[in-house]
This record gives C-alpha cells, sequence and structure tokens, in this order.
C-alpha cells in the first residue's frame, strides 16, 4: 500500500534507484553531433523536455535525429558550419542551456534565426551571451533588457574573439566555445571560477582542438577555428543533479539505505557530495571508473545525524542546481546552514532564492534571505509541513519540497508536477520504487 500515514514517521527508503542520462552531457551530445559529420550514436541520453527542445531545433537546422528501437538515438550531422535556416520560429520551451549553447553554434553560421522560450525562460538574461557573441561580428535584436525572443543574424566571416568570463557560467563559456568553432583563428575563453567543463572534454572527443592552460588566478580555454567534427560513439551517466533528490531524500528519512548507480563524478559537478560530507553525511563512493570520457561511480548513501554547515562560496558553480534541495536537508540538519555567493539562483529557471525561502518558510522552517545567500536554521526530527508551495514551474523546486514531504507532520503539497518533466520524469515513479509515499 502506498499511503502514508502520518501520525508515524515515513518508513526508510531502501534499495537501488536508476538515474537518467546527464542534462548538461546530453545537450551538448545532441548538439556537437548535429555539427559533426557523419552519424554519431548516443546511449543513455537523457529524454526529458529540455533535451527534446534540443533535438527539434537541432532538426530545424538541418540535423538528421531519430532513436533507434534499442534506445540509442542516432545523429546524422551537418558538419560545423553546415546548418540551414530554420523557415519559422523556433521554441526552446525551458531551456536555457539550449537558448545559450544553441545562439553560440548558430552566431558564426551566415543564416537568420529566431528563437523564443516560455514564460521562464523569455524572462532569463541573454546579454550574458549576446555581449560576447556580437563580437564574433554576428547581430542580435532582442526586446528589452536583451530578453526572449530573440534574431540573430549570423556573421558572414566570423573571427576567433577573446573573452574573459563575468559571470560563473559554463553556458556562456560554452556558447563562446561553439561559436569558435566555425570562426577563423583561435578563439579564447578565460574563467576564474572553474565551471563545468563538460564542453571542453566533449569538443576534444569530436576532434577539435581544445587547450587548456592554467594561469595564476584562472584558466583559458582556446580552440581552434575552422574545426572539423567527426561522429562519435557517446554514452552518457547519470545526473549528478538529478541523483541529489533521492540523496537527500535518503539522509533525511529515519533509518534509509540506497545505492545510486553510475553518477557523473566530474569535478566540476560534485560541489553538493563535498557539502554532504562536511555536514556528517554517510555516502560511500565506489566502482569509480571513466564512462564515456566522464569519471562515474556507484553511490551508497544511509541515513545518519546531520549537522548545518557554511558552504563556502566558490563551490557554488559546482552545485548551483542543487542548493533548493540542499536548503531542504538542511531544514532538517541540527543547527544553522549558511549558502552565500549563490546570486545566480536568483536568474534560473525561478528566482529560486525567493522559491526556496517563501516555501520553507509557509512549512514552518525559521529561513533568512539576502540577495545573494540563504540561512536555514535546521532543528532534527520532523518539520510542521501543511502548506501549497509555489513552484514557479521549475522543476528543482517541484522535486525540492516533494521530498520535504517525506519528513512533513503534514502534507507538503506543490502547486505543479508538470516541469519535473524538464529534467527528471521517471522522478515520481523511481522515488515511489525506493518507498517514498507521495500523498
Ligand atoms: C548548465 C550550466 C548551469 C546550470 C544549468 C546547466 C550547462 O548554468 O545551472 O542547469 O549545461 O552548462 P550556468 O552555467 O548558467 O550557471
Amino acid at each position: 500500500m502506498n499511503i502514508r500515514q502520518r501520525n508515524k514517521p515515513h518508513e526508510p527508503l531502501s534499495g537501488k534507484i536508476s538515474i537518467p542520462g546527464d542534462k548538461s552531457i546530453s545537450h551538448r551530445a545532441i548538439i556537437f553531433s548535429s555539427m559533426a559529420i557523419g552519424v554519431s550514436r548516443i546511449d543513455g541520453l537523457l529524454e526529458s523536455d529540455d533535451i527534446i527542445s534540443t533535438i527539434s531545433c537541432m532538426k530545424k537546422l538541418g540535423a538528421r535525429i531519430s532513436k533507434r528501437k534499442d534506445g540509442i538515438w542516432e545523429v546524422s550531422g551537418v558538419g560545423v558550419g553546415g546548418f540551414s535556416e530554420p523557415e519559422n520560429i523556433i521554441d526552446l520551451g525551458n531551456s536555457g542551456t539550449s537558448a545559450r549553447l544553441i545562439s553560440g553554434a548558430v552566431c558564426t553560421s551566415p543564416i537568420k534565426c529566431f528563437f523564443t522560450g516560455d514564460d521562464s525562460l523569455r524572462k532569463r538574461p541573454m546579454d550574458r551571451i549576446i555581449d560576447p557573441l556580437t563580437n564574433f561580428g554576428a547581430d542580435f535584436v532582442a526586446r528589452e533588457k536583451s530578453l526572449l525572443p530573440i534574431c540573430i543574424l549570423g556573421a558572414n566571416d566570423p573571427v576567433g574573439i577573446d573573452f574573459t568570463g563575468k559571470v560563473a557560467s559554463a553556458q556562456v563559456k560554452s556558447a563562446i566555445l561553439i561559436a569558435g568553432l566555425n570562426a577563423i583563428g583561435e578563439t579564447r575563453y578565460i574563467e576564474s571560477v572553474h565551471t563545468r567543463d563538460h564542453t571542453e572534454r566533449m569538443l576534444s572527443t569530436f576532434g577539435a582542438e581544445v587547450e587548456i592552460s592554467q594561469l595564476t588566478d584562472s584558466k583559458c580555454i582556446n580552440i581552434k577555428g575552422l574545426a572539423q567534427l567527426g561522429s562519435q560513439e557517446i554514452s552518457i551517466p547519470g545526473d549528478p543533479s538529478s541523483a541529489a533528490f533521492p540523496m537527500c531524500a535518503a539522509l533525511m528519512v529515519n533509518g534509509s539505505e540506497i545505492t545510486i548507480p553510475n553518477i557523473c563524478q566530474n569535478p566540476t559537478r560534485i560541489g553538493l557530495q563535498e557539502t554532504l560530507c562536511e555536514m556528517g553525511a554517510d555516502i560511500s563512493v565506489e566502482n569509480k571508473r571513466i564512462y564515456g570520457g566522464e569519471p562515474v561511480a556507484d553511490l551508497s548513501v544511509r541515513f545518519g545525524p546531520l549537522r548545518g554547515v557554511s558552504v563556502p562560496p566558490e563551490r557554488a558553480p559546482s552545485m548551483i542546481d542543487e542548493y533548493p534541495i540542499l536548503a531542504i536537508l538542511a531544514s532538517t540538519a541540527e543547527g544553522k546552514t549558511v549558502m552565500k555567493g549563490i546570486k545566480e539562483l536568483r536568474v534560473k529557471e525561478s528566482d529560486r532564492i525567493k522559491a526556496v525561502s517563501d516555501g520553507l518558510r509557509q512549512n514552518g522552517i525559521e529561513i533568512e534571505e539576502t540577495e545573494d545567500s540563504l540561512t536555514v536554521f535546521g532543528k532534527p526530527g520532523l518539520i510542521s509541513g501543511g502548506s501549497l508551495v509555489k513552484t514557479y514551474y521549475d522543476h528543482r523546486i517541484a522535486m525540492s519540497f516533494l521530498c520535504l514531504d517525506l519528513v512533513a507532520k503534514e502534507p507538503v503539497r506543490v502547486d505543479s508536477l508538470s516541469s519535473i518533466n524538464t529534467s527528471f520524469k521517471e522522478f515520481l515513479s523511481s522515488m515511489k520504487k525506493i518507498g517514498a509515499k507521495f500523498d
């Protein structure tokens, strides 16, 4: 029976949960295969709404993409510079990664493209990519404050650029490096805070000449233009940002013990795991290996007492999407958890600082918010709950508060579930398999 008895703590979560493919790596696999010559094959592709947006956009730009009966995706690419002009405006739904990376991909091709997105994506900042991409010789027409819809007039004779990142963003870095593939000469991107490096890793595999050098306080990534990408066989590991939900749920629900196989352990993605270990979490990282050019491992997570911590701001890029679920978990840890340097959370799929603090406060948890920080005052045991949480159609807010429900005396409800399809369609059914009881 899958009905929760609210007068008792939730029964322990147990068993193995499988996590779908990494979202960031899946976007890149589709985009780079579409820019390669020949047929690439992708195993373990995430089939969520965001990735469907990237697939459908790449098809409109000329790539041929289909799923085989055995689950492998085949992408027949058009070659670097081979995109054809789409016939209509392209709607990228909720996907910021599609909007930013694909803008980079098309802006050094002599075509015009019109992009738009859903209510959330049309509010997200695009000046961070429009400003650097204009330096390649492309022109952009956007709404007031550089918001979508945008029109990109791709450069006829793009020339490589030198750019120093102003925001710690892998999407901006990737947009610039991808644009550099079809430019004359070299493109250099300097980042002072390390962000996820899936673009650099995967582009090298596809045959691009990518050089990375360590400067005194920063890293320089150099990519050679007029590149030729060759088709690849790609395997995609499980997404640590999706694994974060069952991981934190198991750490909150008394007596739980779960395993989560095949999770990407790229050092630029495991900030949450580091933070959880500092909180005293019992997490074993087993069978470390390389899979699809990325480090992966199997994780075992056991419930145990946790203490609040101060998360260093420089860790933010390596756990940027995990702050909402960390804030939920922190509400059941002993003492204060401080998260500083997180102002980027204000411009994600929703204003996540606001969504998290409103939702936690409504459910009886003491929380303080500033422009760029969150402080949660945690207490072990059950939280009061009983409130309906506004998710702003943000998948990570919805999944975070569903996890909070597992330790609430009164149901914690969310106003919409459909956003979960953005990244983790199987979330509810997979969580139920390890014993989660949602009302
Ligand atoms: C992503 C980078 C991050 C992250 C997003 C995916 C990527 O965004 O929040 O979900 O795939 O490059 P920023 O690079 O803008 O921080």
